[in-house]
C-alpha cells in the first residue's frame, strides 16, 4: 500500500532531449504537474512545440471526429507543463519525484543529482532514466539512497508501453511502490528489475546484437539472412542489423565499449571490429543514411 505521502503530483524533468519530452508528454497527459528544465531558453521553447506536436498527434488519435475535443485536449495537456533553466530557478518544496534524463555521461549525472539532492525536500524522490550505468554509480556519493531508484522509459515515450522499474541496494519499498504506481497512472507496464547491467531488456538485446555481427565476422551467415532469419524464424519485427541501424551504432558502441571496460573478462560484452570501423567512418545508421544498411528509396546493403 503506498503511503499517501508519496503519491507522485508533481515531477521535476531534468533534459529536454528525445527521452525528457516524450517522459514530459506522457506525463501532462495523465494529468501530473510537470517542470522541464532544459540548459537554455532555446531548447525550452523547442520542446514545447515538440511536446505540443506530440500532443496533437496523440489527441488526433483519441478524438479522431472532434478537432475541438483534440485542440481542448492539447490546451488541458499544456496547462500542466511550466519549464525553468536553472535548478534554483524551481519550487523544489512541492516536488514529489525528479526524473533526470540528460546525456549518458556518469560524471555529469552524478554531478545533477548531488545538486538535486541539495534543493530537494525530505520526501522528494530522484530518478534515472539510464539506460547503460549502474544505479549504484550514480549514486554512490548521495546521502539519500533509499529515495533513488531507475526509471528506464523506452523510445519513442508516448507508444512504447514498458518502463524498466529499477531497484537499486537501498531503494525504500514505499518509493519503489509509489513508482510504479506512478508508472500505471502514465499507461505504462512497469516491469520489476534489479541493478544489473542493461536491466532486462538490454542486457539480452546488446549480447544478441552483438552476435549477429560476430556471425558475420566469422562468415557464418550474411547480414540480409540473418535479418530475414530472425524476423521470419522467430516473429521479431525486425533483424538484428535494422535494429542495429534504429538504435544508433555509436549509442550502440558507447554501451558496449562501457560494459567492455567495467568487464574485461565477459565475453558476451566483447567489442566488434566491424561496428567500430564503421562508426570511425560515420556510418552510424539510419540517422546518417547508412550504417550496416544503406537508407534511400531502394535500401541496399552497405
Ligand atoms: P538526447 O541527446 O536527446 O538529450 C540529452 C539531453 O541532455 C538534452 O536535453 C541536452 O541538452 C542535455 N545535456 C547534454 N549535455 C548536458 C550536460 N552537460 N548537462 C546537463 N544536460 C545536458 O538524449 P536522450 O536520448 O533523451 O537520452 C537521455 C537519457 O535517456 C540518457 O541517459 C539515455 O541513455 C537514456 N535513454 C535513452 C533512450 C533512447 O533510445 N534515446 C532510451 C532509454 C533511455
Amino acid at each position: 500500500m503506498v503511503n499517501e505521502s508519496l503519491k507522485i503530483q508533481n515531477v521535476v524533468i531534468v533534459g529536454t532531449g528525445l527521452m525528457g519530452s516524450g517522459i514530459a508528454q506522457v506525463a501532462i497527459e495523465s494529468g501530473v504537474n510537470v517542470t522541464v528544465v532544459g540548459r537554455t531558453q532555446e531548447k525550452c521553447v523547442a520542446t514545447k512545440t515538440k511536446i505540443s506536436t506530440g500532443l496533437a498527434r496523440s489527441a488526433k488519435k483519441k478524438f479522431a471526429d472532434s478537432a475541438e475535443t483534440q485542440s481542448q485536449y492539447v490546451e488541458a495537456a499544456l496547462s500542466n507543463l511550466e519549464f525553468a533553466t536553472e535548478l534554483t530557478d524551481v519550487n523544489f518544496s512541492e516536488s514529489d519525484l525528479v526524473i533526470e534524463a540528460i546525456v549518458e555521461n556518469l560524471k555529469v549525472k552524478q554531478k545533477l543529482f548531488s545538486d538535486i539532492e541539495q534543493v530537494v525536500s525530505e520526501k522528494c524522490i530522484f530518478a534515472t532514466n539510464t539506460s547503460s550505468f549502474q544505479l549504484k554509480d550514480i549514486s554512490s556519493k548521495l546521502d539519500r539512497q533509499d529515495n533513488f531508484a531507475g526509471l528506464h522509459f523506452f523510445n519513442p515515450v508516448p507508444s512504447m508501453k514498458l518502463v524498466e522499474l529499477v531497484r537499486g541496494d537501498e531503494t525504500s519499498d514505499e518509493v519503489y511502490n509509489a513508482l510504479f504506481s506512478f508508472c500505471q497512472r502514465l499507461g505504462k507496464t512497469p516491469v520489476r528489475c534489479k541493478d544489473t547491467p542493461g536491466f532486462i531488456v538490454n542486457r539480452l538485446l546488446i549480447p544478441y546484437l552483438l552476435d549477429a555481427m560476430k556471425m558475420v565476422e566469422r562468415g557464418d551467415a550474411e547480414i540480409s539472412d540473418i535479418d530475414t532469419a530472425t524476423k521470419l524464424g522467430t516473429g521479431y519485427p525486425m533483424g538484428p542489423f535494422e535494429l542495429l541501424d534504429y538504435i544508433g551504432l555509436d549509442t550502440m558502441k558507447f554501451i558496449v565499449d562501457g560494459w567492455h571496460q567495467r568487464y574485461p573478462e565477459d565475453d558476451k560484452f566483447a567489442p566488434c571490429a566491424m561496428m567500430d570501423r564503421l562508426v570511425s567512418e560515420g556510418k552510424l545508421g539510419k540517422k546518417t543514411g547508412e550504417g550496416f544498411l544503406k537508407y534511400n528509396s531502394d535500401p541496399k546493403r552497405a
